[in-house]
């Protein structure tokens, strides 16, 4: 079932019904501003950080579900109701919901008055516009009333929601003219403030939330101030702080009314804080003036129409220029929108949001994920390579001297987080693949002399190179009683850790570690990570190129050699048969094992060690990519492991406490589908490729979305596997290294356009059905337009290959550098 539809041409889901299973969001703002917003308009702002800069209030885990955010209020003589049917879910007439690329149009209709709401965060600027459209459809005239909300939060969202013994008392607003000021605590402290605007006079106001409901013991679906239509003029004195708009409106039939609401976000220098003047006017009970120069100069930037159409058509022309530089054409519509708009539209958002700020991350929780950010870079870095640039050398300066790494840091401070610390043993090698990435796509290989802090400490500054070297090497020098990489606290799984040994309710599986590993240094220095050595087999071959392309042979024969090493290791000690194992625990047991009762087979190490071709000359490849089929394959995806653990295995962690079919345990945890169908793709089976892609990629699930609940345009992190009761339901939506993961799946791997240090190499693997497919690619400076043909109906198979009619060996399509565009042809057989 279906609850909208795909409008490709707009580049927006249209959903066209309030109820659908679970909010289904969208995200504005691009720089500094940023909102969250649902189909019925709940969520929230923030600047920069989520949890320390929230700008309006939002109750995660409400009852009911998404109640709170920027709502428009109509009472239209006794009807009372909003565009977005939330919150006083009134039925409509009609609605619509359109999501697209940085601005969403919300549009409701009872009794014949029409209100299309426009909401947006422009380009450099930090707000979010939103335009209301009211239009009288009837042939009589209407006299109504119309009432915004924004309920603010005292910026910092942590405080906000547990410290009230104090919040109670401090909140603090102004009000001037139609502009509403959140100003709690900028006398002493802050330096910022935030205002809520209409370009338009009003007919009153309410700022405090409770006289605005008009009872502390009503909700939001019931505000006595619009029911009775007529604000209250209440000035909030601490508690909670609103700003509310009231203004009347008479329509003619036909006739249309605009009217511009901003909410924004200002910050003054510490000299310029303070105003010498008192506009008059101005409500307030300080005796301090708040110097609103900011504010005024962005409510003059959209004040009209004509300059919200040009600022719309600013962030329109700005996505169009981020999508037009990889588009393809395939004979699957599917498969199109997700590459040309969707899947790309995401992988910005997760660069932007890392994992903070979602319906299922709460925007206090973590700050940015080392090995997250790393691999967000790769679906990314051909959009905004500079910006990818940048984020490297930050994740790279919170690195230590040896290689190992902070597992997070927090995006305003930058640096590195030291309550959860370091000893994730994947960390480093994803580093080497985002730098690798980054140099690929751009050429640029000036950012490996770029002097790169250890530790944030400039005195320990090296160049990015030697950040790649202490990576590679972090992980031969930590190596286990088998030689296959520690596990250490955890290996991309969060979930499986081996040296936590924890029975005590509330320890952090991530940061608790056993009292009997402490003495040897913080973990196990028996258990072992199978996935972390197929990792490194897969990863390091990049560093090798990076110093071979440095003329840094020797060096490079070196690490060769250990990775050489390590996949004889792998295949010796930890190939089961017909797959590869997951670890050794802590015991020296085999984990991921035929012999095991339970979890006797795991997804993540399988991927990378076929695409390293581990034990390939023994047919391991085929055998492992079909235990995957076998075992792992199910309606809506590749669960991560089976069978699911139903009991506790106290030497494996947090993995075991999951119902079977949750999360990391037996869930279909999309991330590591991508490694799959990456290596069915290199293994030259386009059909399972596929078959896999097109089970998670959200557009092909669009039809299931009564199962799947999240949104048909993005991926989650998780799909209920095989083992859940609710098997395919969908969660965490939005950030996940999916994104990035099914990009890298879908357009380096399946339709095969995958920048190397050398060039493009087109190498598709697609299924045989295909008559062939077409891409545009711009590439460091050239564009690419390519098209292949497959007139044998092949899943692989580079037969020929011509650059503007110019056949070359092989499928790497040197770099031509002239800034001109070429054609490409491919021949598949
Ligand atoms: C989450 C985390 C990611 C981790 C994965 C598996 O997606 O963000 O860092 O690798 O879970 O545990
Ligand atoms: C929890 C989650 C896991 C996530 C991790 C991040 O363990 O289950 O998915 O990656 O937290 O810290």
């Amino acid at each position: 079932m279906k609850f909208g539809h795909f409008d490709d041409a707009r580049k927006e889901y249209v959903i066209n019904t309030p109820k659908t299973p679970y909010p289904w969001i969208n995200y504005l703002g691009n720089q500094g501003f940023f909102s969250l917003i649902s189909n019925t308009a709940g969520g929230y702002s923030f600047y920069m950080d989520a949890r320390l800069r929230r700008i309006t209030r939002y109750r995660y885990n409400n009852v009911p579900l998404d109640m709170g955010g920027r709502y428009f209020y109509i009472n239209d003589n006794g009807t009372v109701w909003n565009p977005g049917w939330s919150p006083v879910k009134t039925e409509l007439d009609a609605y619509e919901c359109r999501h697209g690329m940085g601005y969403t149009i919300i549009t409701g209709k009872k009794n014949d008055l029409k209100a299309e709401v426009t909401f947006f965060v422009p380009q450099n600027y930090d707000g979010e516009v939103q335009q209301v459209v009211l239009t009288n459809e009837g042939s009589a005239p209407k006299e109504f009333s119309i009432f915004s909300m924004a309920e603010w939060c005292l910026w910092d969202a942590q405080d906000d929601c547990t410290n009230f013994q104090r919040n109670f008392s401090t909140g603090r607003v102004e009000i001037l003219g139609s502009t509403i000021y959140h100003v709690t605590e900028y006398r002493d402290r802050r330096n910022h403030y935030a205002f809520y605007t209409v370009n338009d006079t009003i007919d009153g106001y309410d700022t405090d939330r409770d006289a605005f409901l008009g009872s502390i013991y009503n909700g939001w679906d019931n505000p006595e101030t619009v029911k009775a239509g007529k604000a209250s003029n209440s000035f909030a004195d601490g508690w909670s702080p609103i700003a509310s708009h009231y203004k009347k409106v008479t329509l003619a039939p036909g006739e249309t009314k605009t009217l511009i609401y901003i909410l924004g976000y200002a910050e003054n220098p510490q000299d310029k804080k303070f105003a010498s003047s008192k506009p008059e006017g101005l409500l307030t009970r300080e005796t301090w003036v708040l110097n609103r120069e900011k504010a005024d100069a962005m409510i003059e930037k959209y004040n009209t129409p004509e300059k919200v159409a040009a600022g719309l058509e600013e962030l329109r022309t700005a996505w169009e220029k981020l999508l037009s530089i990889f588009k393809v054409d395939t004979p699957d519509d599917k498969v199109n929108r997700m590459v040309n708009i969707w899947n790309q539209y995401q992988c910005m958002v997760t660069f932007n949001l890392s994992r903070s700020a979602s319906y299922f991350e709460s925007g206090i929780g973590r700050g940015m994920g080392f090995r997250d950010s790393n691999q967000d870079v790769l679906g990314f870095v051909h959009q905004i390579p500079e910006r990818a640039r940048e984020r490297i050398i930050d994740i790279a300066s919170t690195q230590m001297p040896d290689g190992g790494c902070y597992h997070q840091y927090q995006p305003l401070t930058k640096k590195g987080n030291s309550d959860i610390g370091g000893d994730f043993s994947d960390d480093p090698l994803w580093m080497i693949l985002s730098v690798a990435a980054y140099i690929k796509e751009t050429g640029d290989w000036t950012i490996l002399d770029e002097m790169v802090p250890y530790d944030n400490d400039e005195s320990l500054a090296k160049p990015m190179l030697d950040h790649l070297k202490v990576s590679f090497y972090h992980i031969v020098d930590n190596l286990g009683p088998h030689g296959l990489p520690l596990a250490m606290r955890a290996d991309w799984n969060d979930c499986i850790n081996l040296s936590c040994f924890s029975d005590t309710p509330g320890e952090s599986f991530q940061t608790y570690t056993n009292p009997k590993f402490k003495a040897e240094g913080g973990y196990s220095k028996i258990a072992e990570s199978v996935f972390v050595a197929t990792l490194f087999t897969y990863t390091g071959p990049a560093y090798v190129g990076i110093l071979e392309h440095l003329g840094k042979t020797e060096e490079a024969a070196k690490a060769q050699a250990e990775i050489d090493k390590m996949k004889k290791v792998v295949m010796e000690s930890a190939f089961d048969g017909e797959w590869f194992l997951r670890a050794y625990d802590a015991n020296g047991e085999k984990m991921g094992s035929h012999e095991c009762e339970e979890g006797k087979i795991f997804i993540e190490p399988q991927g990378f060690a076929v695409m390293s071709e581990i034990g390939k000359d023994v047919g391991a490849d085929i055998k492992t990519l079909n235990s995957i089929d076998k075992y792992l394959n199910c309606e809506f995806g590749l669960v991560l492991n089976n069978p699911a653990f139903t009991k506790y295995y106290i030497q494996y962690g947090e993995i075991s406490t999951y119902p079977g079919g949750y999360k990391e345990n037996a869930g279909i945890f999309t991330h590591n589908n991508a490694w799959i169908i990456c290596a069915e793709a290199y293994a030259g089976r386009g059909e399972k490729a596929f078959e896999y892609y097109s089970k998670i990629a959200p557009a092909f699930t669009e039809e299931t979305s009564d199962i799947h609940k999240t949104e048909p345009y993005v991926y989650g992190q998780m799909i209920g596997g095989k083992d859940a009761k609710n098997f395919g339901q969908g969660k965490n939506s939005w950030l996940t290294g999916t994104a990035a993961w099914n990009m890298v799946a879908i357009s380096q791997y399946i339709l095969g356009v995958k920048p190397e240090f050398d060039g493009l190499r087109v190498d598709p693997s697609i299924p045989a059905a295909w008559d062939g497919f077409k891409a545009t690619r711009q590439f460091r400076g050239d564009t690419y337009e390519i098209t292949i043909k497959n007139p044998d109906h092949v899943n692989k198979g580079v037969k020929s290959l011509t650059v503007d009619g110019q056949a070359i060996d092989g499928c790497i399509v040197p770099v031509a550098g002239d800034g001109k565009t070429h054609q490409v042809e491919v021949v598949l057989g």
